[in-house]
């Protein structure tokens, strides 16, 4: 194991035991506390947890106090995302079956369940980044970074637009707004709070939203490359699923090859922007994990 390899471990291992800890069991919430963790405890990469953690790091904190001082944001990413999906593959959105390699949700709990589950998960995540940002760091501000980035200017408006797409001509503009909110805004917004549970300033959080969304853009054109060149053993979700349903991806609106390089010059264009001191190595590592997937 390398040392990116044992710091994506420890960060996987850390955010875990906080949400076997925040999340209800089903003792007390029943079927609505089984779909919550169905979704999150299904084999996620963590990705965006780690991006809380490297934040964090990029602005000078300092290992293992980090992870503490980051975990509330770092669950509270987690939850929003695993609401995403969750929701992302309901009938009425993506109309998914398979996810990390097993049933959806609403495919076991029935549609109502999983929905309200998504939704249980959503507010969650506001309540413990709430309760677990370190006293002295700016909470308001945090939980309304984290509203905006998965809200109508964010995830939420970026789903709509997705879905509004299907069908249409490829437009590599339209494509950039919808992946801009589906998917980088969630992924900027992961190192943001990072950088804010460590101290950061203003300065910093801009230029932490800014290597977020492009390491974002080039997460989700990976995404979209991947449903095209990988088969749904190795996804775990269906392969072929965005040309089957005429979605407007990155690969539909540029072509494979262009797609390809694009990835790569984002992911360039994101490190240069990360800050150099102790994180470098870590940021460039993120960059090859983002890559590795496809390269
Ligand atoms: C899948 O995200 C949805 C996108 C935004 C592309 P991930 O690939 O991070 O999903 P998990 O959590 O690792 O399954
Ligand atoms: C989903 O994008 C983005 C969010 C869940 C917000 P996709 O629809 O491409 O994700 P997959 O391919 O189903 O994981
Ligand atoms: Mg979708
Ligand atoms: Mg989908
Ligand atoms: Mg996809």
């Amino acid at each position: 194991m390398n040392d990116f390899e044992s710091f994506q471990r420890a960060c996987c291992e850390q955010v875990d035991d906080a949400l076997e800890r925040w999340l209800p069991d089903e003792a007390a919430a029943g079927d609505l506390a089984a779909a919550m963790r169905h979704i999150v405890f299904s084999g996620g990469k963590r990705l965006r947890p780690t991006l809380v953690v490297a934040g964090a790091l990029d602005v000078g904190g300092a290992l293992p106090s980090v992870f503490d001082d980051a975990l509330g944001a770092a669950a509270a990413v987690e939850m929003i995302h695993a609401y995403s999906l969750l929701h992302d593959d309901l009938p009425c959105m993506d109309d998914g079956q398979l996810r990390r390699g097993k049933p959806c949700a609403h495919t076991v709990f029935g549609e109502a369940t999983a929905l309200l589950a998504g939704d249980g998960l959503l507010t969650l995540a506001f309540e413990v980044l709430a309760r677990h940002t370190p006293p002295g760091r700016p909470v308001g501000e945090m939980v309304a970074l984290l509203g905006r980035a998965s809200g109508w200017e964010g995830m939420v408006g970026g789903q709509v637009a997705d879905l509004a797409a299907e069908g249409s001509e490829p437009d590599v503009e339209r494509v950039r707004n919808i992946h801009d909110g589906k998917t980088a805004a969630m992924i900027a917004v992961s190192l943001q709070l990072g950088g804010l549970s460590a101290g950061a300033g203003a300065v910093d959080v801009t230029r932490l939203g800014a290597v977020g969304r492009d390491f974002g853009l080039a997460f989700q054109i990976v995404d979209d490359l991947l449903d095209v060149e990988s088969t749904t053993e190795a996804l775990g979700k269906a392969a072929g699923a965005d040309a089957d349903r005429s979605k407007m991806t990155w690969p539909a609106a540029v072509g494979v090859e262009q797609a390809r390089t694009d990835a790569r010059a984002l992911v360039e264009r994101a490190l240069q922007a990360a800050a150099p001191g102790q994180a470098t190595e870590l940021m460039a590592s993120l960059g090859t994990f983002v890559l590795g997937r496809l390269f």
